[in-house]
């Protein structure tokens, strides 16, 4: 017996996501956005599993090599491009698609002895103000590159702040200045722009190329639309059990702080999960947690490796009942709501100590 806490990852639930987003994308092609290993999932099984994905984007070059000792040999595009020129020369190497974003690394590719021509992406600055050049300066970057023999350039990217929420006017103020850039250049460049959320919300974003991330795990970019509502499944079950179950007299407090007390008797549960897990720590009272299959709410503070639920409602509950934190039975969109985040946070900061185990769904 171990400590029953397993982040349990349902790589048919992936493949499902992954064939809906495609089927909305339609002829606009996706990258799998795996970057933060799998968004949380495991980066190698993940791309293992994501076989019908043509390309895959991550944020740098360490998690796109992790893509290539998992033995999967598609192009892979680093989001944040090269941090400095000693990646280069692999980057061609491996097939890695560089996002440029910010002069100097016009400067270092201009300086680069490459094996190879590197294979690049512009970055737009349409209006989230993060990454990437004006369309005023970028006119001038891609007549450099353009004169660089060791850099050919795929395309024009940009990337969404508001796509996301139900006013949708920002997101389409972006959308127009990178097609009117587009308007601009020569052909043969292609244009992406898409993240999950413009991917089902705006269908003039999805262009040539969309990034979708979160929708292939299971969970919405939308606070006004749920996952279930958009056809996904949840690939992760954050899973544990029942370790102790006590009666408590009215009166009786629970955990640290003597955050709750009981109002009459009562009947509580220990579950062997907490922050140390990835289980938030801000998840407040009432945050649903299912025992067996039923919802009962948490009390009491989340503590390093434990938290405590009512089971007032549920006599019958003992000690090694199973007990879901997030997964098909309470959403990890509905726990991050709860607790103040979002998915993508809660996802990726399920930490080293939980156990991954992988259903295929094919047995
Ligand atoms: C540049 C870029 N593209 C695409 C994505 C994927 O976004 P999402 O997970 O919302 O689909 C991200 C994620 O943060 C990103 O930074």
């Amino acid at each position: 017996m171990t400590r029953p806490v397993r982040a349990c990852i349902d790589l048919s639930a992936l493949r499902h996501n992954y064939a809906l987003l495609a089927g909305i994308a339609g002829t606009t092609q996706c990258y799998g956005v795996v970057k933060a290993d799998g968004y949380g999932h495991g980066i190698a099984k993940t791309v293992q599993a994501l076989a019908d994905a043509p390309k895959f984007a991550v944020a740098f070059l360490e998690e796109a090599l992790a893509i290539r000792e998992a033995g999967v040999n598609k192009p892979v595009l680093l989001l944040e491009g090269f941090f400095g020129s000693d990646e280069l020369k692999v980057c061609v190497e491996q097939g890695f698609e560089v996002m440029l974003h910010e002069a100097s690394q016009i400067e270092s590719l201009a300086q680069a002895q490459l094996p190879g021509p590197l294979t690049v992406w512009l970055k737009l600055n349409t209006g989230m103000n993060r990454l990437g050049f004006t369309p005023e300066a970028a006119q001038q970057v891609l007549e450099s590159l353009r004169a660089m023999p060791q850099v050919k350039v795929l395309g024009v990217m940009t990337h969404f702040a508001c796509a996301d929420i139900e006013d949708l006017e920002p997101a389409q103020r972006q959308l127009e200045r990178l097609l009117t850039f587009r308007q601009g250049t020569g052909a043969g460049l292609q244009f992406a722009a898409a993240n999950s959320a413009a991917l089902v919300a705006i269908p003039e974003a999805r262009l040539d190329w969309a990034r979708p991330g979160i929708m292939l795990y299971g969970c919405s970019p939308f606070a006004h639309r749920s996952a279930a509502e958009i056809g996904l499944k949840p690939v992760m079950s954050l899973k544990s059990a029942l370790i102790a179950v006590r009666d408590l007299k009215a009166g009786d407090f629970v955990g640290y702080g003597a955050l709750w007390q009981a109002k009459a008797d009562a009947r509580m549960g220990v579950v062997a999960v907490g922050y140390a897990d990835g289980y938030p720590r801000h998840a407040p009272q009432g945050t649903p947690v299912s025992v067996k299959g039923q919802r009962v709410p948490l009390i009491g503070r989340v503590s390093m490796d434990m938290i405590t639920v009512d089971l007032t409602e549920m006599p019958s509950a003992q000690v090694g009942d199973p007990v879901e934190l997030w997964g098909p039975e309470v959403s990890v969109d509905e726990v991050a709501a709860r607790a103040g985040t979002i998915s993508y946070e809660l996802l990726t900061s399920v930490t080293k100590r939980v156990l991954r185990c992988y259903d295929d769904g094919l047995a």
